[in-house]
């Protein structure tokens, strides 16, 4: 009776997995705050490609981890760089799958700010020229979709107008338009080596107290030329994702941060959660919430039980 009137399902279509791709080591290492995530080596990566595809999940977002960083992120938008490489290498291998690159400064500069910083400040216009440039590098390598997530303002138009004067007119843009100073990030700065040196960054991520703040922010994304709108972290934020589901028509991504996964981890590891019900409570709830999409660690997970037949 209760499958007969379900509201909600969530579906492996809706499924982004994050992949860490690193310079730095060999094979595979596993991040010590994310159990089960790995960051993986170019040699290495296919095979990682592989069991994602082969459950049937068809999109991943890329995240890298240079050799080399200096003060404007040099190596975030290089030929060769990591994700550049990453890129092509599973695009030729898989073709069908969809490459999402993660567009942002913070992995790449020696600050670890998310844009270039001068006597202490991170500039907002001048880290846009930066970020401009990973983007048309890594669509130039191959990417179905960029995604920024300096959280610049303007960075929407300025990576648009790049994208279209460089021939890439039709390559979709999906923004991390709603994207919260939060300490739910904690583990990913492990997992992409990307604290910053000095400060926070809560000059240009939102105060998790505003929620007009948000819907300003969509609204800024969309007259700017977003193809999705993103909300992150997501759990303590899924009133925000169903106000912005409300008001724009855009496709909705939510963010299942490294933080949220963690917490999950930790505590089904000590025994006092049942994990499986708590992470399908958790991504129908973000479904729930007005999310299209999600993005979260847990989703090989997720494609395990539904290729066994778990209805979500
Ligand atoms: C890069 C970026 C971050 C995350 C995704 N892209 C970190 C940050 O903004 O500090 C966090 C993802 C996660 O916690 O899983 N700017």
């Amino acid at each position: 009776m209760r499958d007969l009137v379900r509201e909600t399902h969530l579906l492996k279509d809706d499924l982004i997995m994050p992949v860490f791709v690193d310079a730095n080591i060999k094979d595979r290492k596993e991040i010590p705050s994310m159990p089960g995530v790995y960051q993986f080596s170019l040699d290495a990566i296919l095979d990682e490609i592989k069991v994602i595809v082969d459950k049937g999940i068809k999109a991943i977002i890329l995240f890298g981890l240079p050799d080399h960083k200096d003060e404007v992120g040099t190596s975030a938008w290089e030929d060769d760089g990591i994700v550049q490489e990453a890129i092509r290498k599973i695009k030729k291998a898989y073709p069908d799958l969809i490459v999402i690159a993660d567009t942002c400064l913070c992995e790449y500069t020696s600050t670890g700010h998310c844009g270039v910083v001068k006597d202490g400040v991170v500039l907002n216009d001048e880290s846009l020229t930066y970020i401009v440039k990973t983007a048309v590098s890594q669509a130039k390598a191959g990417a179905d979709i960029i995604a920024p997530s300096n959280a610049m303002d303007g960075y929407v138009a300025a990576i648009r107008e790049g994208l279209d004067d460089n021939n890439f007119k039709n390559l979709p843009i999906m923004s991390y338009s709603i994207k919260y100073a939060s300490s739910f990030y904690g583990p990913f700065r492990d997992a992409a080596n990307s604290a910053p040196e000095f400060g926070d960054r809560k000059g240009y991520q939102m105060d998790p107290a505003n929620r007009l703040d948000a819907l300003r922010e969509a609204a800024s994304d969309v007259k700017e030329g977003a193809d999705f709108l993103m909300v992150k972290p997501s759990m303590a934020f899924l009133d925000v994702m169903r106000e912005v589901r409300d008001r724009f028509d855009l496709p909705l991504v939510a963010y299942n941060v490294s933080g949220e996964y963690a917490m999950i981890k930790a505590a089904a590891q000590n025994g006092w959660i049942n994990e499986n019900q708590i992470v399908r409570e958790t991504l129908v709830g973000m479904k729930r919430a007005g999310a299209d999409l999600i993005i979260t660690y847990f989703a090989k997970d997720v494609a395990d039980r539904i290729n066994k037949g778990e209805v979500f």
